[in-house]
């Protein structure tokens, strides 16, 4: 199209006449401190329009994870303060509520560079359990669960091996007994066979207790995230990192989708097949006069090639693919997926770990950060790490503390958004 606008005519003169001209209405300053702490930073009307010329480095094919500091906004300096702050902050108001008046961000707990995962609180034992996908000791492949003691000040980093032990975890959740989603596939780690499924363990006794192992004869691919309803189901997602990533010794013998499990009956049924890699599934609270809102993300810009001939090939970041949390209505009758519909691209590489606060408020993790969005999906507050994020739990008696953890760091946030009582 050779059709100029008004506005590129104008730029246009502006540039030939020897002035530079910014557009009217960029932004200005971009970024300020807007705490106290002076970790806190408000960015102004969402950056909506940045000064020419800018630039940030997507990724087509790579590893390469870029952030939204990393934005080239030569022309306004505020912007260095965006690197170095822990919290952003895009809606002033609705924002700094949540981080009330002394928010806090705290590097805890430096871990190996392997993915961590399935952070889950247990208010029986005041402990947060979390897994590693990969270990550095010996036996080869042994992967004790990892666990944060919050009964002692400071709190202490701990190992629990589980009976039987189940090495590959990937979430998470609830009271009194806690629900993994195993995503390896292997039959020799420890002597024994596992393969992706949903089990329990009673963190009083360290027993885990398989519920669901296989559909009808295959195996999942990776039992990934899940939530468990009031009702007692599980709903769960499955999507093929465990064979991306070399976790497992079979490649994928089923579709990515999302299902609903009923542990009283064993049935187990597909409630999503359209999503490229479904990855985190939460659930809102229960909102008067309203369907209740599920969320799923997919993170289909991270994936990998599944023809088994060619053996696991890692993953490639492509910024251009899907990043996307999708929120449903969940039905009457609370079995299906309904009104599927786009809520949030993530502004940070893909939106894994996905929970949603207490107030409704949805929380995913994205990069090196956890953004904070509300119910519609409208980036209210970005934390900001120096390591890659999986996943996070809310721990303590109101469940206010924030835990995140990921590749090579365990880290707490202290704010004023409260975290769901999980069933
Ligand atoms: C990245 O994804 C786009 C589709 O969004 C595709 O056309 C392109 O080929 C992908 N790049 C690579 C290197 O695979
Ligand atoms: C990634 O894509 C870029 C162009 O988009 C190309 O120059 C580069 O060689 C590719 N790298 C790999 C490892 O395929
Ligand atoms: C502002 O941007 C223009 C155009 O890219 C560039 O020529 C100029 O040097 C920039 N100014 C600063 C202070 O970076
Ligand atoms: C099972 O896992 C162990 C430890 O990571 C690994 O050495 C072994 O090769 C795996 N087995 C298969 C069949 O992939
Ligand atoms: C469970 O594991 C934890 C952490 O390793 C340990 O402190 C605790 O004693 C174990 N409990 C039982 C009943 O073995
Ligand atoms: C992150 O920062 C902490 C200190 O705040 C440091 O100990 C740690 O090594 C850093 N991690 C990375 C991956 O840079």
């Amino acid at each position: 199209m050779l059709q100029l606008n008004p506005l590129s005519i104008t730029v246009y003169f502006a540039l030939s006449a020897g002035a530079f001209a910014q557009p009217l209405g960029t932004v200005s300053p971009l970024a300020q401190i807007c705490g106290p702490p002076s970790s806190v930073v408000c960015i102004k009307k969402y950056a909506s329009v940045m000064p020419y010329h800018f630039f940030r480095e997507p990724s087509y094919n790579g590893s390469y994870e870029d952030i939204y500091p990393s934005t080239m906004v030569p022309n306004d300096t505020s912007w260095g303060l965006v690197r170095k702050a822990d919290f952003l902050v895009f809606d002033q108001a609705r924002g700094l509520d949540l981080l009330g008046p002394s928010p806090s961000y705290e590097y805890v707990f430096e871990v190996n560079n392997a993915v961590h995962e399935a952070p889950v609180y247990s208010p029986v034992t005041n402990k947060l359990y979390f897994s590693q996908l990969r270990g550095t000791k010996s036996p080869p492949g042994f992967l004790p669960q990892l666990v944060v003691n919050l009964n002692v000040d400071p709190p202490e980093l701990g190992e629990l091996i589980s009976d039987p032990y189940m090495p590959q975890m990937a979430e998470r959740s609830t009271t009194s007994v806690i629900y993994w989603g195993v995503s390896g596939g292997n039959n020799s780690i420890g002597g024994i066979e596992e393969r992706p499924s949903i089990a329990t363990l009673d963190p009083l006794t360290n027993k885990t207790v398989t519920l669901l192992n296989n559909y009808f004869g295959y195996y999942f691919n990776t039992v990934d995230d899940l939530f468990v309803h009031d009702n007692g189901d599980i709903f769960f997602t499955d999507p093929q990192y465990s064979w991306f990533n070399a976790l497992t010794d079979r490649a994928p013998q089923l579709e990515t989708a999302s299902y609903r499990f009923t542990p009283s009956t064993g049935a187990v049924s597909v409630i999503n097949d359209d999503i490229v890699q479904p990855n985190g599934i939460a659930i809102a609270p229960v909102v008067a006069g309203c369907p209740r809102t599920v969320y799923i993300s997919d993170t289909g810009a991270i994936a990998g090639t599944t023809q088994q001939s060619l053996g696991p090939q890692g993953t490639e970041f492509n910024t251009t693919c899907k990043r996307t949390i999708y929120a449903f209505d969940l039905s009457a009758n609370c079995k299906h997926l309904l009104n599927k519909r786009p809520v949030y691209l993530a502004q940070d590489w893909v939106p894994d770990g996905l929970k949603v606060a207490a107030n409704g408020y949805i929380v995913t993790r994205a990069g090196k950060g956890v953004d904070v969005l509300d119910s519609d999906g409208t980036l209210l507050v970005r934390v900001q790490t120096n390591f890659t994020v999986q996943n996070f739990a809310w721990t303590g008696a109101n469940y206010e503390d924030l835990w995140i953890v990921g590749n090579s760091g365990v880290a707490r946030v202290k704010w004023a958004l409260e975290g769901q009582v999980l069933k």
